[in-house]
């Protein structure tokens, strides 16, 4: 959720007021990372809203009880707004340029950060276009794309799991969901790789993507196909708005998706209640990916919500003005929910997808992306094994990863021989 040029100009400035909330507790950096719901513990104890830093420099607040994440995404945009002009410290230049937390959080011309009329206009477009993908031509491609990768690596009994399949999977799945040539589709992954290259110019790629999703936009507006780009086009997005929609929709779509596949590979490959069990058939891997949805969730904070005027939850008091993340892996592991492992298979009150106007409006998407994914991986994959321990986590401030996923696992020849 990351691409396309920030909004500017739309925020009035707000002066005077503090950046920093008392005591806050970092939600970045190595400690944090290593495990994040020691934070998430220590935080609840101060409350169900609790001080953070959430990058170096940029303070705001973390929900902690699934009651407070449901209270906020429930409430908005009545009482909480989506729109970063609410954020004063934005607003007065106080946040560092370098953020990893500017990238995530400052406002795009997209449904993602609007309120009201134009939130609703907007999503329904997206809505109304996800809601004509038919899902089994949808695994279908999963599991082309799928066999494709694996292809590439069945002969040498050893990849990386994260770089060679889980990240590229639901990129190449998006493209194809958008009916994008190959040229297109290649200028677009492309790009997208430069735009999160530190060495490359930004501003440069993120207007050769935006050029590439025009080009997209023209090319099915002069013949429309049954694809997700044709259907915007139908729901009557303007050009501009068409540009912005797609790299929401792959920004939203992508990074999510990749995370949830390799976290349920890790779990099933490591865990021993899923380890042979789920390669066996017995536990069916939809199972293992409503555990993960709950235990690790793709997303763990995000949904940035500015409280519209001072209110009270819970005794605590929220001011205008800061930024209050949802934290949906606290919300999940909120004990006073009394879940045990047993809990879980088969559970969808999760908050992983979020909920509230802002939900995610692909989870059925989601979940066939992963289910067919995972399941692919271990039917060609055979004894999966890691390569090595400890794996090591991505920065969890906003999502849950793992930086690479290296196993072993026997060898066997490509469905397609050139391994294409
Ligand atoms: C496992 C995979 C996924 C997870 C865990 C996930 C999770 C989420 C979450 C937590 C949000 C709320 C973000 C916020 O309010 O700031 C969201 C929004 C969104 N998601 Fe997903 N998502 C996934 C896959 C997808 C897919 C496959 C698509 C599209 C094909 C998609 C499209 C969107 C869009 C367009 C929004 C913005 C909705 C709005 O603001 O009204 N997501 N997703």
């Amino acid at each position: 959720m990351t691409t396309s040029q920030p909004a500017s100009g739309r925020c009035p400035a707000h002066a005077g007021r503090p950046a920093r909330p008392d005591q806050p507790l970092p939600i970045y950096g190595p400690e944090f990372n290593a495990d994040p719901h020691a934070t998430y513990a220590q935080l609840r104890e101060q409350g169900p809203i609790a001080p953070v830093e959430i990058s170096p420099g940029v303070w705001g607040y973390l929900t902690t009880t699934y009651r407070s994440a449901r209270y906020l995404l429930q409430n908005t945009p009545n009482r909480f707004a989506k729109d970063p002009c609410h954020w004063h410290a934005l607003a007065n230049g106080q946040v560092p340029a370098d953020s990893p937390a500017l990238m995530m959080m400052q406002p795009r011309d997209n449904a993602l950060w609007m309120d009201g009329r134009e939130h609703a206009r907007l999503r329904h477009a997206i809505t109304s276009s996800l809601a004509r993908v038919d899902t089994h031509a949808l695994a279908a491609t999963v599991t082309a794309i799928a066999d494709q990768l694996i292809d590439a690596v069945a002969p040498a009994g050893a990849c990386d799991l994260v770089a060679q399949y889980a990240d590229p999977l639901p990129m190449l799945t998006v493209i194809e969901m958008f009916g994008t040539p190959p040229e297109i589709g290649h200028r677009i992954t492309t790009t997208l790789a430069r735009l999160f290259d530190a060495d490359q110019d930004a501003a440069a790629a993120n207007a050769d993507l935006e050029t590439a999703c025009l080009a997209l936009t023209r090319l099915k507006r002069a013949s429309p196909r049954r694809d997700v780009t044709s259907w915007l086009i139908e729901a009557g997005l303007t050009d501009e708005e068409m540009v912005q929609t797609i790299l929401l929709v792959i920004g939203a779509a992508t990074t999510p998706s990749s995370n949830l596949i390799m976290n349920a590979l890790q779990r099933i490959i490591t865990d021993p209640r899923f380890a042979g069990s789920v390669h066996d058939g017995v536990q069916p891997v939809c199972d293992a990916l409503d555990e993960v949805l709950w235990t690790d969730p793709p997303v763990s904070n995000y949904s940035p919500l500015y409280a519209l005027g001072q209110q009270t939850f819970e005794g605590v008091t929220l001011q205008p003005g800061y930024p209050i993340l949802v934290s949906f892996a606290a919300a999940n592991g909120d004990p006073s929910l009394g879940l045990t492992p047993t809990s879980y298979a088969g559970n969808r009150g999760h908050l992983a997808f979020s909920a509230g106007v802002h939900a995610c409006p692909a989870p059925d998407l989601a979940r066939t992306i992963a289910e067919t994914a995972v399941e692919r991986a271990l039917d060609r994959l055979p004894h999966l094994t890691l390569a090595y321990t400890p794996l090591t986590r991505r920065p969890a401030t906003f999502n849950s990863g793992f930086t690479a996923l290296p196993v072993h696992f026997q060898p066997t020849a490509p469905l397609t021989p050139t391994g294409r």
